[in-house]
């Protein structure tokens, strides 16, 4: 059998698509290896969010294309977002044998039957259909603990910023029952979590014959599979995270007690032209409405600091916002013009690049301050964590996420991978919880 060798860059949702190229692979005489050297096919499953990202990618190129030289018959891909946003300009490189679009990661096999050093092969059609439902990911993970499975694809909003629905294509969900048989499956293999995954995950909505399922029902039907697994899900948008996804949670004591509700800025006026559609208000209302129904519940976010037109007023209030919320964790990023994007063709991407870095600094110094503030705050509390192995830093401790979702270290003792322990959290850094 040959050896297929994939760097993943980008979301959850490319490391599960990563899972599901292994398995299509296997069909096309190709079995994973996790050294480069021994592979005769080279692929990067790229993402395009920001100019950074892709840069990165750039880089990994040249140094696949050593490969490529020195080693005669090596076979180098581009698959994921960045083939779709570039299509036959990454051939253009005369680095590239393969390019592959997210949609036509079946068309593997016959591509690669096809490619030979003078005819590269590219598929990057979108589809409003595939869902992969039927195929099994290789897991990928390093622990056989926590799995991911893809409840969707695709996006159907309009975010001005954003490229994922030109690289991704129209939102669309997967049959629901390959999804709880998938969920029951990893159980059986003796995984302890799963963490469900879309762009926007409160508009998974399934329809057959005889029934209907919203996400608030999946949630249910995925945590009612045994109440010793954990159910994890990302991401919520803001506009659509309902009462009844958030009552389904409650419900449940095996759905962590986590959101990730990126709110990208406090002002409204920017969210306007971000074409979020949601107000400051209104997230606000939503993040009152979640505390008052599980006060124990972790929230995470994403902020963007200087997009088109982001005034000095604008940046204060996303400040003041996260004053407001207290958010365990972020993601904080400087806008980056996306070619393409609603904003790149009618906005002025006009904060210049030190306002913007400046704001950001701003940003993640305000939030290194509250995640501090929310970690010590657990100070005294007893948690239930999901042991995933040994710490990185202390080899003698151990460590595994707490519901909420914060990283916990705690003494080894007897306590066995993938099982539930309580533990007391005696200290805390801005991202750990130290545990008796
Ligand atoms: N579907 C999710 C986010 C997907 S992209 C949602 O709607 O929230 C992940 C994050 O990348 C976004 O939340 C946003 O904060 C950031 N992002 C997206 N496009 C960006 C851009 N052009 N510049 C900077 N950050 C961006
Ligand atoms: Fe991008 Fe908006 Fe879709 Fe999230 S919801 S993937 S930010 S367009
Ligand atoms: Fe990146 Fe594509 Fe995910 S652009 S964030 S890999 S959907």
């Amino acid at each position: 059998m040959k050896k297929a060798y994939i760097e993943t860059y980008g979301c959850q949702m490319n490391v599960n698509d990563t899972e599901v190229i292994f398995s299509i692979l296997e069909k096309a005489g190709y079995s994973r290896t996790e050294s480069m050297e021994e592979a005769q096919l080279l692929m990067a499953n790229t993402c395009s969010i920001r100019d950074n990202a892709e840069q990165r990618i750039w880089g990994r190129l040249e140094v696949f294309n050593q490969q490529r030289k020195s080693r005669p018959g090596v076979l180098v891909g581009i698959v994921g977002c960045m083939a779709e946003r570039l299509k036959d300009q990454l051939l253009d490189t005369g680095k590239v044998d393969l390019v592959v679009g997210p949609d036509a990661y079946r068309s593997l096999p016959r591509l690669l039957e096809a490619v030979t050093p003078d005819s590269p092969q590219m598929d990057v059609l979108l589809s409003r259909e595939e869902t992969y439902a039927d195929i099994t990911p290789v897991r990928t993970d390093k622990n056989g603990i926590s799995a991911f499975i893809s409840i969707m694809r695709g996006c159907n909003n309009v975010c001005s910023y954003c490229v994922v629905p030109y690289t991704r294509g129209a939102e669309r969900s997967r049959d629901a029952r390959s999804i709880l048989r998938e969920a029951r499956d990893v159980y059986d293999k003796g995984y302890k979590e799963v963490t469900l995954l879309g762009q926007n995950v409160d508009s998974y909505l399934w329809k057959s014959e005889n029934q209907t399922v919203n996400f608030a029902r999946l949630l249910g039907d995925v945590a009612a599979i045994a109440p010793d697994l954990r159910v994890r899900f990302a991401t919520s948008h803001p506009k659509d995270i309902s009462d009844e996804v958030i009552d389904t949670m409650a419900a449940h004591p095996n759905i962590c007690r986590h959101i990730h509700l990126p709110v990208q800025s406090g002002s409204s006026r920017m969210l306007e032209k971000m074409r979020r559609k949601y107000n400051r208000e209104w997230y606000l209302e939503r993040v009152a409405r979640i505390r008052s129904v599980m006060p124990d519940c972790g929230l995470t976010t994403d902020v963007i600091a200087g997009f088109c037109s982001e005034t000095e007023e604008d940046h204060r209030q996303t400040l003041s916002l996260m004053e407001e919320v207290g958010f365990d964790w972020a993601f904080m990023f400087a806008y980056s013009d996306r070619p393409g994007t609603l904003a790149n063709r009618t906005m002025q991407d006009d904060v210049p690049a030190q306002v913007k870095n400046r704001r950001l600094s701003e940003i993640i110094e305000l939030q290194n301050r509250k995640s501090l503030e929310r970690y010590r705050a657990m100070i005294g509390k007893q948690v239930e964590v999901l042991v995933e192995g040994p710490s990185k830093r202390n080899p003698e401790q151990l460590c595994g996420r707490a519901s909420n979702n914060m990283m916990c270290v705690f003494p080894a003792l007897d306590r066995q991978k993938g099982s539930l322990t309580s533990v007391t959290v005696v200290d805390a850094t801005s991202a750990t919880l130290i545990c008796e």
